[in-house]
């Protein structure tokens, strides 16, 4: 394993996909022990998250996590039926959550509203709720750790290029009407300001198609993944596949 680190980011290169799922869980299971209290996780889609989700259900991590104390949210969400095989948080109850997880502790984005727009105002009132104040405080961190991915265009959660979304500092919460990327559906995603709200952002990416877009995010690109940054620690945790050739450790 090799680091390196900026201004409060850090880049982690593990050897492969299971080295990096175990990582990743380590990170997870370290913020869960520094807060003795409730501790809130915001899950990221997409794919790359999934054999970590399948780590926390072995009995190595799930004799581990204080299920009753750790709340599980989503980053974004595809606004498709719970049931569609293209909703994230689908994938993540499959993988680990219901089967470990007590249901009044998992926070789903909920796609049964009327539309994208309206289910993002209600994930942004239950976000509120939780959290207990209408407007953030950097003093009190709304979730321990977040979770991200990065889409080929440099998209993270559903935060894509050029989109208003990407430049949103009001709502915690947005819908993103059309996607411009693979799954073409609209998408509800948490804003900015609301994924840096946190003590831990960490990026997940593996394998050699992520190479290109992970070159330009570090050479610096005005990228959505880019613009991501935790109040607190921001690490990218790659395997060796996925790291750009021209990477300095
Ligand atoms: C989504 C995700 C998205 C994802 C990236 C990477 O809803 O698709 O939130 O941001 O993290 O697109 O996706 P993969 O992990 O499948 O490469």
């Amino acid at each position: 394993m090799t680091s390196s680190s900026q201004a409060a980011t850090q880049v982690i290169a593990v050897a492969d996909p299971a080295a990096l799922a175990q990582a990743a869980a380590e990170r997870l299971m370290a913020r869960i022990a520094k807060n003795s209290g409730r501790v809130a996780i915001c899950l990221s889609g997409g794919s790359s998250p999934k054999q970590l989700f399948e780590l926390l259900a072995t009995e190595a991590y799930r004799s581990r996590i204080p299920w009753d104390r750790v709340h599980w949210f989503s980053g974004d969400e595809r606004f498709v039926p719970a049931d569609d095989p293209l909703s994230n948080i689908r994938m993540a109850r499959l993988a680990f959550l219901d089967r470990c997880a007590p249901s009044a502790n998992v926070h789903p984005i909920s796609t049964a509203a009327a539309n994208p727009l309206e289910a993002a105002r209600q994930y942004e009132s239950e976000l509120k709720s939780f959290y207990g104040a209408g407007e953030l405080d950097p003093a009190r961190p709304l979730f321990d750790l977040v979770l991200l991915g990065i889409g080929p265009d440099g998209h993270t959660a559903s935060l894509f290029p050029g989109y208003p979304a990407v430049a949103e500092t009001r709502h915690w919460v947005i819908d993103v009407p059309k996607a411009h990327v693979e799954p073409f559906v609209p998408r509800i995603t948490l804003t900015l300001p609301a994924l840096a709200c946190c003590r831990e952002m960490l990026f997940e990416a593996s394998g050699s198609a992520k190479r290109a877009i992970l070159t330009r995010v570090f050479d610096g690109e005005d990228l959505p993944a880019n613009r991501a940054r935790s109040q607190g620690e921001t690490i990218w945790l790659l395997d060796k596949a996925a790291l750009p050739e021209n990477f300095r450790a």
